[in-house]
């Protein structure tokens, strides 16, 4: 890896590599994440499955003109086909055996209208999943929309440590009144806890406008925000922040959202756009800092930062070599 972040190899678990819309059946896709070309493709019966990307017999790239036969991925060059396991079921000019070759596969999942594939630094099957979002099945919610997506340099890890960095809400997002109410870890699975409590006058009418949020890591991929605001109702929606290794200093981000009817079909329509546009404004405000900033293993921490270190040592969990979590008096676990 290189130096910027002290990580030995990417996070293990579940992350975003596309949306199920961008892959018809018997399509093909080329992914580049993890630092790594891979190939993505939905076979005949629907089923989509990603292998690296390189042909293991002259090495030409999957996901540039292969097709898809059946349920197999054709290579472009010569023609030998491999099935979802990545291994190989046809040569067109081979007359006898075929070559006894795998190309490395990885599991995959799709939920939602997301594709989502299973990191592992040592190739490991998945041990846990994604949940079910039952409000996605309620029809008082609206349907996920895809809201923004942006590419930034920085590291998951880095990016969900926000969730419990409290003291920056003040300084980058101009928020005094958000507070944490608590955390609970669960194995692969972070809750965090967050309240505000704002007075607002209209008028004549004074009003107490409390936010509650549920912020829940489901490994460092994937962030499902509930928030709860009342005071003028009570307007409900759920954002979806998933964030996926491009290589070892990049990241790209997607949000997606879905709103509990609120008054009005056309109220809650027009709410949508608003809300991603908000949202996306608060998390833009961290982009300089991100970019710019550099990791460190070893903060000085103060009463009043909130569970940083915590949360760190719950990160640790995801990686398959053991890093540093720094346990010096200065810092808090
Ligand atoms: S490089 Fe793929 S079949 Fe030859
Ligand atoms: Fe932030």
């Amino acid at each position: 890896m290189k130096q910027r972040f002290p990580f030995t190899s990417f996070p293990n678990g579940w992350f975003r590599i596309a949306y199920s819309h961008e892959l018809p059946l018997e399509g093909v896709k080329p992914l580049y994440y993890f630092g790594k070309n891979l190939v993505l493709f939905r076979t005949k019966q629907g089923s989509p499955h990603v292998l690296d990307a390189y042909c293991p017999h002259l090495g030409a790239n999957l996901g540039y003109g292969g097709r898809v036969e059946g349920e197999t991925i054709k290579c472009p060059f010569h023609g030998w086909c491999f099935n979802k396991y990545g291994k190989c079921t046809d040569v067109p000019y081979a007359n006898r055996s075929l070559p006894n070759v795998q190309i490395p596969t990885w599991h995959v999942r799709e939920i939602n209208g997301l594709i989502f594939l299973y990191y592992h630094a040592q190739g490991e099957a998945p041990t846990w999943e994604l949940p079910q979002i039952p409000e996605l099945t309620s029809r008082e919610w609206t349907q996920l929309k895809q809201g923004s997506q942006c590419q930034i340099n920085s590291h998951v890890q880095e990016l969900h440590e926000q969730v419990v960095d409290i003291a920056h809400f003040p300084t980058v997002h101009s928020d005094h009144s958000t507070k944490s109410q608590g955390s609970e870890i669960d194995g692969s699975i972070w809750k965090q806890y967050l309240l505000s409590q704002q007075a607002l006058k209209i008028a004549t009418l004074n009003l107490q406008i409390e936010t509650k949020i549920e912020i829940i890591l489901y490994g460092l991929g994937y962030s499902l925000q509930r928030y709860c605001i009342s005071g003028i109702g009570k307007l409900e929606f759920i954002l979806l922040f998933l964030t996926t290794p491009v290589n070892e200093e990049e990241l790209e981000i997607h949000m997606l959202i879905s709103i509990k009817s609120f008054f009005s079909k056309t109220i809650t329509s027009a709410l949508t756009p608003l809300l991603i546009k908000t949202l996306e404004n608060e998390v833009k405000k961290d982009f300089p800092i991100w970019k710019n900033k550099l990791y460190r293993t070893h903060p000085i921490l103060c009463e009043g930062d909130g569970e940083i270190m915590r949360y760190r040592y719950w990160a640790s969990q995801f990686y398959s070599e053991l890093i540093e979590i720094s346990r010096g008096s200065n810092t808090i676990l």
